[in-house]
């Protein structure tokens, strides 16, 4: 029997490190976190500048091609993109398959990864046009499948994009449009949606970034690498905090219970934990958190909403970080705190949340699986593991046992 525990010291080459707290998987130049300090950087830019001056689709360009775009480049983009924007007409029929009750994640799953099986002229991934056709297919139809998934589950037929609008106003037509019906843009919750966007599009290797890069090490075509990182965004602990977090603060419902909702989280015997706070990363305020609260004053001051859910989320904040535990620990907002309110504000359910989380990553997804496939170094991912079980035995016949 070789004791594999014993392997591991010879070679002293393993380390055992779950979660992968101090592993790094890539080299990558993409996106840069000090987590202590709180800094985001996209390709060397502060993530607060490129929220306040930039847009989504220069944000995609920047990620994808290393160096922000000239406007040449960046018209040329959009207009890549934007023809892009339509899906095979085939994939309406699919959507037709799953239950009007269904999670727009779960149709997220299945017609993201069912892509393979429409646009073959994008899967051999030792090319590299194809594997920039296939980027910018995944970065152009995802808002059409997520406006999609939405009219599905409202009964509403899908509306097709309308090539004359921005990426994130086509999204908003799709989403909130009706057919018989002109659909105005407004242009405040186009730019926030956008800013939301930019502020998703990254975030180095994350869980789901990481399950990409996994998915995609071994060959895999890029839409079913997409399809494997939405199905791990989709949990609680990662993506699927904004809609938790959403879920939570409507359920705190006033200011007074508060108290008892930070008594819960603190308690070791109760598996609840504030959603939308805590991070692996940052020991410091999340920078898109900053952003996102920012960004919530200034669309209910122009749409002239307020939503007393925002009060709890202040009032909610403000006791957590004077709270010991929070403070020692070191938890604070993260950027699925805020973006709910917003989102909310807009009209978009709390099931749409982590779909439009997904829309957003996909520029990040694409961007750091190009740079990983066309790394001379890359190679499958295979972790090893330290095996707990029984050591060599013999089979004993079921008769005997
Ligand atoms: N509420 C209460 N306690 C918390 C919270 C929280 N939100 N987050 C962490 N803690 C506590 C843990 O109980 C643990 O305490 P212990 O040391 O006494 O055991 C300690 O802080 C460290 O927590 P870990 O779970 O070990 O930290 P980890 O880095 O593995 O997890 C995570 C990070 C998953 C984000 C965690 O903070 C969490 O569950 N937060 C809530 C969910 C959430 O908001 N997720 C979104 C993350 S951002 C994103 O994916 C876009």
């Amino acid at each position: 029997v070789v004791d594999i525990r014993k392997l591991y010291a010879q070679t002293g080459r393993f380390t055992y490190d779950p979660g992968f707290t101090s592993t790094a998987s890539c080299e990558s130049g993409l996106t840069y976190i000090d987590g202590g300090e709180g800094v985001l950087l996209h390709r060397g830019y502060p993530i607060g500048q490129l929220a306040e001056q930039s847009s989504f689709m220069e944000v995609a360009y920047l990620l994808l091609n290393k160096e922000l775009p000239s406007k040449d480049e960046l018209d040329k983009f959009i207009w890549t993109i934007t023809r892009h924007t339509m899906v095979h007409e085939q994939l309406a029929t699919f959507f037709r398959g799953f239950r009007r009750d269904a999670h727009p994640m779960a149709i997220m799953c299945g017609a993201v990864g069912a892509m393979s099986a429409f646009y073959h002229d994008s899967t051999d991934i030792t090319d590299p046009h194809q594997r920039m056709v296939a980027s910018h297919r995944l970065i152009a139809k995802m808002p059409t499948l997520a406006a999609m998934a939405y009219k599905y589950s409202i009964g509403q037929p899908f509306l097709y994009p309308d090539n004359d609008l921005s990426y994130t106003g086509n999204f908003l037509r799709m989403t909130f449009g009706v057919p018989a019906e002109k659909y105005e843009v407004d242009p405040v919750v186009e730019k926030a949606l956008d800013r939301i966007f930019i502020l998703h599009a990254d975030h180095e290797q994350n869980a789901s970034t990481s399950t990409v890069r996994l998915a995609g090490s071994s060959g895999a075509n890029p839409f079913a690498c997409i399809a494997a990182g939405i199905a791990c965004l989709w949990g609680p602990a990662h993506g699927g905090a904004n809609e938790a977090a959403l879920n939570m603060l409507r359920e705190i419902g006033t200011p007074e219970r508060i108290p008892e909702y930070i008594a819960r989280a603190k308690n070791k015997d109760d598996p609840f934990r504030l959603m939308g706070f805590g991070h692996r990363v940052y020991k410091n305020y999340d920078p898109r958190a900053t952003v996102m609260q920012q960004t919530v004053r200034e669309v209910f001051k122009a749409m002239n909403v307020q939503d007393p859910v925002f009060d709890v989320a202040l009032q909610l904040e403000e006791m957590a970080l004077n709270d010991d535990y929070f403070v020692e620990k070191k938890l604070f907002p993260n950027v699925d705190f805020y973006s709910g309110v917003i989102l909310s504000a807009i009209g978009f359910p709390t099931s749409m949340f982590t779909a439009l989380f997904a829309l957003a990553r996909t520029v990040g997804w694409v961007a750091q699986w190009n740079e990983m496939i066309s790394d001379p170094a890359q190679k499958i991912g295979r972790p090893r593991q330290l095996y707990t079980g029984p050591t060599q035995r013999d089979y004993v016949p079921v008769d005997k046992r």
